[in-house]
């Protein structure tokens, strides 16, 4: 099946919650990006689905753009997050096709870049974040680890330790910080995320 048809399936079928990638408070991925941006810094979450993130990071001030390839998730987010929501710029896109018109201090990505298992899709997603990055910005990649869930969603996915994500990033990106975190799915399992921070070098 498609891709987007995949997605807009599960959106348009599950609710909030029903899905295993739910969190109530989205911690792990506020904290990584105050902690390397100020609040008004410009920050885009690709893959964001209906994520309680952009709740937070409006809240906080961040210029925050939402890309999914499944617009039923972003109107999920839309509709949730009512007046706040046109502060947010929301784009419809697969992340593999698509052309950013300005770049950004932080890109998030918390479980998209795990569902890409073709080494072309990898590398157009690289391609598109070495570009759309500001100089000294931060990629924030949040993947299953390599002793995470081989499936989800019913997709296959590409597991990582951090050196396996640096290494994908390529030398134009710095390691900074990384850690593990255990997701707690709301049907009750674990399941094993590891989290990347890397630095655009200048
Ligand atoms: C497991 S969900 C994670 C959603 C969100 N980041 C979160 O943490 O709740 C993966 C998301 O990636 C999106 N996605 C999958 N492939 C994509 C692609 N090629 N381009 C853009 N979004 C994609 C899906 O629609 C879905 O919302």
């Amino acid at each position: 099946m498609e891709s987007r048809t995949h997605w807009q399936r599960v959106y348009e079928t599950k609710t909030e919650d029903e899905v295993s990638w739910f969190q109530d408070t989205p911690a792990v991925s506020a904290d990584l990006i105050s902690s390397v941006a100020p609040s008004g810094a410009t920050v885009i979450d690709v893959g964001g689905g209906a994520s309680r993130l952009v709740d937070r990071l409006v809240a906080d001030g961040y210029q925050v753009t939402v890309l999914d390839i499944a617009d039923a998730a972003l109107a999920k987010a839309r509709t949730r997050l009512g007046a706040a929501a046109h502060s947010v710029d929301w784009v419809a896109a697969d992340i593999t096709q698509w052309q950013p018109v300005h770049r950004f201090k932080v890109w998030h990505d918390r479980a998209l870049f795990h569902f890409l298992v073709k080494p072309e899709d990898r590398r157009a997603y690289l391609r598109l974040a070495s570009t759309a990055i500001e100089d000294g910005g931060f990629a924030i990649i949040g993947t299953f680890a390599s002793d995470g869930p081989q499936r989800c969603s019913g997709l296959p996915v590409r597991r990582y330790d951090p050196e396996d994500l640096a290494a994908e990033f390529g030398p134009a990106f710095e390691h900074v910080n990384d850690l593990r975190h255990d997701h707690a799915t709301p049907s009750g399992s674990v399941q094993r995320f590891q989290f990347t921070v890397l630095r655009k070098l200048p």
